[in-house]
């Protein structure tokens, strides 16, 4: 486990990734009016792309044990014990199978979507959303060559964008920007993301769903915060959390506007912030063990199992015996019980309004 020594390894945040999932199959239960299924975003979706995007990809702790210990029991390149919300978000829309887009070696894919302005260092692994952008339409142009093909294609996809902001917002904070300096770069975030939309619709995508940020600061990163009044009664970072508020109500605006704009376009927010505070209450109220509903199954040290010093997979730092009762994996990322359980949460909103029919 060779990353444990290398510098750039210290901090293992939220990554970006392209992951494309072009299975047409759909499995007995759910027939929804579309065949593809795209997706854009970042280290919580990533099913194995952030380790295939660069030279060292292997020493990332999602290649490595005990990341997959709960499925398949090896590592995928996801970052959790298992699955992810979108694999089961994917399965519950009828899809059979997922595959991660790989670019061979972008590894110098790490331009950030405000590269300009507040020059924040964003580690190389990363993949901007302007970054997966190009890589998703050399794919599409490589399958579709004709503007028309490319129309076609698209008009029978559901295109999920994000999140993709939780690298932006963390590192920022983490390389000791305010909580006002990161609000001031929240427009040119929510700009990239809606740009990204707006120009997929102009290709002919008909369906798009933008997800909100879930939750940070849950009291591992980012944190130099020393005072209790800053915490909220759940024991999450409150400023953090107001920023990322800001944040989601911003792309709803957003997406508001986007829809006045393209009135025949399917355009709809996903609420990831509230559908995984639920889950984390309600984990809180009813599990046996309240602390666990913060704690990570993976890590070690703090209120909450995290320290990024010695991160999940580091020599030496626990995993407890059964991640299915645990909401955070690494202190970061989900188990994967909290993705399934979130995705259920998220699909029962979403299903019948893409008019997919279950039997
Ligand atoms: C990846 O690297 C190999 C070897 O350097 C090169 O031949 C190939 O063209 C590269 N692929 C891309 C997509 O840049
Ligand atoms: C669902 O079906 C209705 C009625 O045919 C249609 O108006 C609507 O656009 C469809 N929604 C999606 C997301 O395809």
């Amino acid at each position: 486990m060779g990353y444990a020594t290398s510098p750039s390894m210290k901090v293992i945040i939220f990554l970006m990734f392209v992951l494309v999932a072009t299975t047409s199959s759909q499995s007995q239960n759910t027939r929804c009016p579309f065949d593809l299924l795209y997706h854009l975003g970042d280290g919580v979706f990533d099913n194995g792309n952030a380790v295939a995007n660069m030279q060292h990809g292997s020493r990332l702790p999602a290649a490595n044990i005990p990341y997959g210990n709960t499925h398949p029991g090896k590592p995928t390149g996801r970052w959790s014990d298992g699955l992810l919300d979108i694999d089961y978000g994917a399965q519950g829309l009828g899809f059979s199978e997922i595959t991660a887009y790989l670019s061979e070696n972008s590894s110098s894919a790490n331009a950030i979507m405000f590269a300009e302005k507040p020059r924040i260092k964003i580690p190389s692994y990363t993949v901007s959303l302007n970054i997966q952008m190009s890589w998703f339409k050399k794919y599409l142009n490589a399958i579709c060559p004709t503007p028309t093909d490319r129309a076609d294609k698209l008009s029978n996809a559901l295109f999920l964008f994000g999140d993709v902001e939780a690298n932006d917002i963390t590192y920022s904070l983490i390389q000791r920007k305010s909580i006002q300096q990161v609000q001031s770069y929240i427009p040119y975030v929510t700009k990239a993301q809606i740009n990204a939309a707006r120009e997929v619709i102009k290709m002919g995508a008909t369906r798009i769903i933008l997800p909100g940020n879930a939750p940070m600061g849950l009291g591992a990163d980012p944190g130099s915060c020393a005072n209790t009044a800053d915490y909220d009664d759940m024991g999450c970072l409150k400023s953090v959390n107001d920023l990322i508020k800001l944040k989601n109500n911003e792309l709803q605006q957003a997406i508001f506007g986007l829809q006045k704009e393209f009135p025949n376009t399917f355009i709809m927010y996903a609420d990831f912030y509230n559908s995984e505070l639920a889950l984390i209450q309600e984990t809180s109220i009813s599990g046996k063990n309240k602390k666990m509903a913060l704690q990570a199954c993976c890590g070690v040290g703090g209120k909450y199992n995290y320290d990024k010093k010695r991160f999940c997979g580091y020599p030496g730092v626990p995993v407890c015996s059964d991640p299915n009762q645990y909401f955070f994996w690494d202190g970061i990322h989900l188990t994967q019980e909290a993705n399934n359980r979130l995705s259920s949460a998220l699909q029962q909103a979403t299903l019948a309004t893409l008019n997919c029919t279950i039997s």
